[in-house]
C-alpha cells in the first residue's frame, strides 16, 4: 500500500505482487440486489479477485473444502487457482469486485457442472 497524506494507492505489478503475467482484467459493478454469480470452475486459470469498493462473499470450494471470504476491503485480494470452484454471493449495492486474470477469456476453459467438477479434481 502506498498511501500518503492524500490518501491510499496500491500498484499490482505482474511478477512483483501478482504471481502470474495478467492476461485480462474485468471487474463486476452493479449487481441487481440478491444476485449470486460465478458457479464454476476453470481447468487452467488463475485470478486475483479484489472487492475495491464494498463488499462481497467468495465461496471457494476444491472439491474437499469450502470456505467462505468476506472481501470487504480495496487491500485484500484472493487467489482462485486452478479447479477451484467459486460463487460470488452478498454483493452490496455499491460493490465492484475487480478481478486480475492469468488468461484471456476461454469459454472452453469453463467447467460449469459441480459433478464434473468434483470428479475432476479428485483425479
Ligand atoms: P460469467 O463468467 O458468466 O460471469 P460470472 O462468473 O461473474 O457469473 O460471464 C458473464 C458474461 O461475460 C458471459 O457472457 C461471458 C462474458 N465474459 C467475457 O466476455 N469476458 C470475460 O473475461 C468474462 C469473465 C466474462
Amino acid at each position: 500500500m502506498r498511501g500518503d497524506a492524500r490518501g491510499s494507492l496500491i500498484a499490482l505489478e505482474s511478477g512483483h505482487e501478482v504471481p502470474f503475467d495478467i492476461a485480462r482484467i474485468y471487474y463486476i459493478f452493479g449487481n441487481n440486489p440478491g444476485v449470486e454469480r460465478g458457479f464454476h470452475a476453470h481447468e487452467r486459470l488463475t485470478q486475483w479477485a479484489i472487492c475495491v469498493s464494498g463488499s462481497c462473499v467468495m465461496r471457494v470450494d476444491d472439491g474437499a473444502t469450502r470456505a467462505d471470504v468476506l472481501l470487504d476491503r480495496p487491500d485484500l485480494a484472493i487467489e482462485i487457482g486452478w479447479l477451484t470452484w467459486r460463487e460470488m454471493h452478498d454483493f452490496s449495492p455499491d460493490a465492484v469486485l475487480l478481478v486480475l486474470a492469468s488468461e484471456r477469456y476461454d469459454i472452453d476453459d469453463y467447467i460449469i457442472d459441480y459433478e464434473q467438477f468434483l470428479e475432476k479434481s479428485r483425479t
